[in-house]
């Protein structure tokens, strides 16, 4: 599917999570680059504990990395992936989609994507599975209700289904591309994140530890975390692992 790739692109038609079965590859030595797509998902992973809906149609893949270095440069990784999917998903459908911080995709305001990023260190090394969950062919009526306001997929927004290998291969090809200049730089892709980005100069509402409190979104740090202004003028950095930011109009609004 990859021409040139050295390592492997593993398919299944059917698994419960392609991060949970990469991981125990990871951990039984499977290698550098190596890729888990599957059909379709019976257990879905998100991320804060939340599962992902997986139906077939859409495209569920993992991508295991192991950088050089210390484990706080992995962490920002899941942005980098949210830049390759918005050009994958640029080449193979002619969409423009946006990111919301820190690395759902959206596409006309609705969720199109969802990235889960996973790490373990061993002996000083750090492994990373990056987990892509495209709503690429996925029908209104194949997402739970609650999700039909929120949620979107390719089919949806362009009316065309998408070629699913296609996808694949485009995406496979552009982290391929952007984790090898992320090697030599860990900023190379912000820019390009930045410029994705629609949640600076938004009204976000910061769900902690089961309370939300309203902030004024202002920029995205280098280092990936998100800078905030509360009503009381206090700014703060908060971090993708700790919160949930929701737009006050609508999902990402
Ligand atoms: C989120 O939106 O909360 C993140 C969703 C990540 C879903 C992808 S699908 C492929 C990989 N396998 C999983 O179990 N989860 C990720």
């Amino acid at each position: 599917m990859v021409p040139g790739r050295s390592a492997p692109v593993f398919y299944e038609s059917c698994l419960d999570s392609t991060n949970r079965l990469l991981k125990e590859m990871a951990a039984a030595g499977a290698e550098n680059g190596a890729v888990l797509i599957a059909g379709r998902q019976t257990g879905g992973r998100g991320r804060l504990g939340r599962g992902f809906v997986s139906p077939e149609g859409g495209l569920y893949l993992s991508l295991l990395l192991r950088p050089e270095g210390p484990p706080e440069r992995a962490a920002s990784l899941s942005a980098l992936a949210a830049v390759a999917v918005c050009r994958a998903v640029r080449a193979a459908a002619g969409v423009e989609a946006a990111v919301k911080w820190p690395n759902d995709v959206l596409l006309h305001g609705k969720k199109l994507c969802g990235i889960l990023a996973e790490s373990a260190v061993e002996a000083g090394k750090v492994r990373v599975v990056l987990g892509i969950g495209v709503n690429a062919n996925l029908r209104r009526e194949d997402f739970p209700e609650e999700l039909r306001e929120t949620a979107c997929s390719l089919l949806t927004e362009t009316g065309r289904p998408v070629d699913l290998d296609a996808l694949a291969g485009e995406l496979i090809r552009t982290l391929d591309t952007l984790t090898a200049a992320w090697a030599a730089d860990a900023g190379a892709f912000l820019e390009e994140y930045r410029r994705l980005c629609v949640t600076p100069g938004r009204e976000v509402l910061v769900l902690r530890g089961g309370a939300g409190r309203r902030a004024l979104a202002l920029a995205v740090n280098d280092g990936g975390s998100l800078r905030v202004r509360w009503p009381d003028g206090r700014e703060e950095d908060i971090c993708s692992g700790e919160v949930s930011v929701r737009g006050l109009l609508g999902y990402a609004e």
